[in-house]
């Protein structure tokens, strides 16, 4: 076989045997300069992500606007129920915007890695009289899906989203793709002038901050993406750094094994005050 391939088929043929081969989640002990040498993390601006998000969509759209329970996420293979890890995702989310709206009738939110917007149709589910300034910003193939089946609200791909200040800034599942992640989070407490929710990430207890790799192939996604799971007492002393008060932690019910890593990973998620009052 290795004789009448050329060679980047050849190692391209290798990789995917590789990823079928291996563990969805692994520890990645090399840390990010992993995604140098292996040409499959192709990270989540590729088509075949927005392509699974635009086959979902309207079957998403509608099971959130019936009046079921949010036990699926828009990530379930059909939208059957009894995901209890999105339930408490969603309701986590209604309480954290609940808290924010108070008994205020509107509020803008950026949601950070949003995707193409499935938190604003959960909002709007939640909150039906409450009128959400909504922006996402999200990496560009995702955040031109999200552009066009919600018209009326704001996506970016860049970081003009961070000049101007919201009273809700979330990361639901996203801020641990940035390796870059206390600059990221620095900026996001920036942004906040009243809350600032990081929501439904991977936290070790017993051991330092680690690198994964997700193979994500078994969602349709034709990609492997690599992510942090950070410790979570270096993550809360970050947080506590950049003046975020803490006023809630979560923990959702979703506890993936990485494969080879040194500490069990749990998901799990804050609502800080923000220190910024302008
Ligand atoms: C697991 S999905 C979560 C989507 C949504 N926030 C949710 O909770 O359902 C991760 C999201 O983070 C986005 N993302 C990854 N890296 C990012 C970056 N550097 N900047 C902004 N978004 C990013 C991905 O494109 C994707 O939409």
């Amino acid at each position: 076989m290795r004789t009448i391939l050329p060679p980047f088929l050849w190692d391209f043929a290798l990789h995917l045997w590789h990823s079928q081969q291996s563990p969805e989640w692994e520890h990645i002990p090399e840390g990010w300069t992993y995604a140098d040498t292996h040409p499959e993390i192709a990270g989540w601006d590729v088509q075949s992500v927005v392509d699974v998000y635009r086959a979902k969509w309207p079957a998403f759209a509608a099971a959130v606007q019936s009046r079921r329970p949010l036990d699926f996420s828009h990530e379930s293979p059909a939208f059957t129920g009894g995901d209890l890890n999105a339930h408490n995702a969603a309701m986590t989310f209604g309480y954290v915007l609940g808290r924010v709206a108070g008994d205020r009738s509107s509020l803008s939110l950026l949601d950070w890695g949003g995707g193409s917007g499935h938190y604003f149709l959960l909002a709007q589910a939640l909150y039906p009289d409450l009128s959400l300034d909504y922006h996402c910003r999200d990496l560009p193939l995702l955040a031109d899906y999200g552009a066009q089946v919600l018209p009326e609200q704001t996506f970016s791909s860049d970081d003009s989203c961070l000049e101007r200040r919201y009273d809700l800034v979330m990361a639901n599942t996203s801020l641990h793709y940035s390796q870059a992640w206390r600059a990221v989070l620095g900026r996001l407490a920036q942004a906040a002038t009243g809350f600032l929710y990081v929501g439904n990430f991977p936290l070790v207890a017993d051991a330092p901050s680690f690198v994964f790799v997700q193979r994500a192939q078994a969602y349709g996604y034709a990609t492997e993406y690599l992510g942090w799971c950070l410790n979570r007492d270096e993550f809360l002393e970050e947080a506590a750094r950049l003046g975020l008060a803490l006023q809630r932690e979560f923990v959702y019910g979703y506890a993936p094994p990485i494969h080879n890593a040194p500490g069990q990973a749990e998901y799990r998620g804050f609502l800080f005050r923000a220190g910024n009052t302008d």
